[in-house]
């Protein structure tokens, strides 16, 4: 018999790729909780038939009640997660609207606990000070993440909430620390849009200049969604409570990344930088020796340049003018 595995999020950018993969695998009845506030059903459209879709606002403690009993897995990815400028001047907005998610989520699952729950929670979470290359922390220090600090309070609430519902109801808990992650099915946002979005569109657009946030020279880690949802798949495969990254050490500038659009694009805008805007810390990437220790078996599929090709088509594929 399938196990019931629910997704929260399931119909956003890495959510749909994980209902994907658990329905290729095979072994889980899976089910998609998302209200569409940022998730799209076209994304679940290759397995609409193979999932059941459960539509609703989890900030509704009533829908979420109804909605998450009875599983015996749950990734929770429903978040409103934006880019850099979104969370500039909302961050008590953003830390009120995942917490309520989360006060909601643990309610449900008191009633009926899963046997193991997988929260997404995000790099934000680690301080800007600190080594370029970063590796789990058991405790923190410092603030998160300064240019996204309501989100990134609002993932250690998430870690340390589901920490202790673990302990007190018995459900084994993984927490997923992802990097940056990018995918043709972003959905659009206008000017809130994340970075790599934004500057296909800007490249694609034929833009010139290209300008690009702060000095052009942060360096950060890039995993395409498909990958992140097969790693928070191959996490909770494994009978560890653990705190895992879910990203790469190898890091790419935001020049570099822009400039490599533009070779996917085939174009040669001039690119120029703009230091008054906010860039955030200058190295941010992943130490993944300890994902690799207890998913040994994990290899990327979609290398950056090849994900790059896909975000040409998104731009191909995407109404703009339809989007927000
Ligand atoms: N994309 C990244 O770079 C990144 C990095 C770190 C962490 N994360 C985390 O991974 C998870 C998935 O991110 P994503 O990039 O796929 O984002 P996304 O916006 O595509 O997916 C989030 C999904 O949650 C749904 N949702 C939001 N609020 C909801 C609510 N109140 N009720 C029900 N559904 C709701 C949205 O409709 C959307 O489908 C999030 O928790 C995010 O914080 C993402």
């Amino acid at each position: 018999m399938k196990r019931k595995t629910i997704v929260t999020g399931g119909a956003g950018m890495i959510g749909s790729y994980l209902a994907e993969v658990l329905v290729a695998g095979g072994d889980d009845q899976v089910v998609v909780v998302d209200d569409l506030s940022r998730g799209q059903e076209q994304n679940l459209r290759h397995i609409a038939d193979r999932i059941e879709f459960r539509h609703g606002d989890l900030e509704d403690e009533r829908f979420a009640s109804l909605a998450l009993g009875d599983a015996n897995t749950v990734y929770h990815l429903a978040s409103r997660a934006f880019g850099v400028s979104y969370s500039d001047g909302r961050h008590l907005q953003i830390l009120h609207h995942n917490e309520a998610i989360t006060q909601n989520l643990l309610t449900a699952l008191g009633a009926s606990p899963p046997r193991c729950l997988i929260v997404a929670s995000s790099s934000c979470v680690y301080p800007d000070q600190g080594p370029d290359t970063i590796t789990e922390l058991p405790t923190f220090t410092g603030e998160p993440e300064r240019v996204n600090r309501g989100y990134g309070w609002a993932k250690r609430f998430l870690e340390q909430k589901a920490t202790l519902f673990g302990q007190e109801a018995d459900v084994r808990i993984v927490i997923a620390r992802p990097f940056n992650i990018y995918a043709e099915r972003y959905r659009w946002a206008g000017e809130h849009s994340q970075a790599i979005p934004m500057l296909v569109k800007r490249v694609m657009d034929g833009t010139d200049p290209v300008t690009i946030w702060g000095s052009g020279n942060q360096r950060r880690s890039y995993v395409h969604a498909y990958d992140c949802a097969r790693m928070m798949h191959g996490l909770a495969k494994t009978t560890e409570t653990t705190v895992a990254n879910i990203g790469t050490e190898e890091t790419f500038s935001i020049m570099e990344l822009t400039k490599s659009i533009c070779a996917a694009a085939g174009v040669e805008p001039t690119l120029r930088t703009d230091a008054s805007r906010p860039e955030g810390r200058f190295t941010k990437s992943a130490d993944m020796t300890h994902f690799r220790s207890i998913v040994p078996e994990f290899a990327y599929a979609i290398p950056l340049e090849d994900g790059l090709n896909r975000m040409i088509d998104w731009y191909h594929s995407t109404d703009f003018k339809a989007a927000p």
